[in-house]
């Protein structure tokens, strides 16, 4: 991707403009998400025209225009070049999900570690989803497991009407249950509702929402605890969970720990798959 992109701009950029191109961009749907820096920002325009005349599956070509941030970890966008609009379709799986991609937090690149949970899962097992989104981990779970319930809880009001859409799209899939509200607030939700398994995808603040997950959580369950680390400060992520059980009297049993991406060059996505008691 990045060769083509570079290849299809020489000439029109110089040598060291070139150098500054990032050549890699997510795609989600069909709307390119580009990097420009600012050192060639004046050709943003030139680089989202031969991105979309390279790919005709591409529809609009938008930059990043911040970063990820806030409490519903958004991005603003700024269109380039292509038709007006920033929401789009996605297939996952096969399943089909709705997004905006700068009102909703939606990441194309934890597919397969959201099929890696789903592959976990027993038959007939409860599972809680906190920190939901437009719903891609409930889907994808009801998709390819026996699950009997799947819960999803989100805060973000319009995550959360894109989750009943998507919900909506993919109506084959009976057993989730979607639920607008802070996971702090999470008892007002279950009530006496417990769980064989909840999943906490909100790396490095998922240890804050513990106290709650681990209420609702039975003895013996799996927790799916989300972080962004270093490989020499994966044992500080370990030692996050455990003592965030410790206080809520829990202990983990067991715990191994995957690695599902990268947020930074030496930075891992990880998930500590536990099993707490
Ligand atoms: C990293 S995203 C993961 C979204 C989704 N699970 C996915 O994989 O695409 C974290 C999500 O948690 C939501 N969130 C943040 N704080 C929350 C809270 N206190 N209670 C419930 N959801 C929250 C955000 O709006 C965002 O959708």
């Amino acid at each position: 991707m990045a060769m083509r992109l570079k290849q299809a701009l020489r000439g029109a950029l110089t040598e060291e403009e070139l150098q500054a191109l990032v050549g890699s961009y997510d795609v989600v749907g069909d709307i390119a998400i580009i990097i420009v820096p600012e050192e060639i920002q004046e050709k943003e325009q030139l680089i989202a025209e031969a991105l979309l005349a390279g790919n005709a599956r591409i529809k609009v070509v938008a930059k990043r225009a911040g970063n990820y941030g806030g409490e519903f970890r958004t991005i603003p966008l700024t269109i380039l070049a292509g038709e007006e609009r920033k929401e789009t379709e996605v297939t996952e799986f096969g399943i089909r999900l709705r997004v905006n991609p700068e009102t909703v937090y939606y990441s194309v690149r934890s597919g397969h570690e959201r099929r890696r949970i789903a592959s976990l899962v027993g038959e007939g097992e409860d599972i809680l989803v906190l920190f939901s989104g437009i719903a891609p981990y409930p889907l994808i779970i009801s998709r390819f497991s026996c699950a009997r319930t799947i819960v999803g809880l989100e805060k973000n009001p319009e995550a959360h009407e894109y989750a009943l859409q998507n919900l909506r799209l993919n109506r084959k899939l009976k057993n989730i249950e979607l639920c607008l509200g802070d996971a702090r607030d999470l008892q007002d939700f279950c009530a006496a509702r417990r769980f064989d398994r909840v999943v906490m995808p909100l790396p490095t603040m998922a240890a804050a929402f513990l106290p709650p997950a681990l209420t609702v959580l039975k003895p013996q369950g799996w927790l799916h605890f989300y972080d962004l680390q270093r490989p020499e400060l994966f044992e500080l992520s370990l030692q996050k969970l455990a003592d965030g059980c410790r206080q809520q009297k829990r202990n983990v049993d067991s715990a191994e720990i995957i690695r599902c991406g990268h947020s930074a060059p030496r930075t891992f996505r990880i998930c500590i798959d536990a099993r707490i008691c």
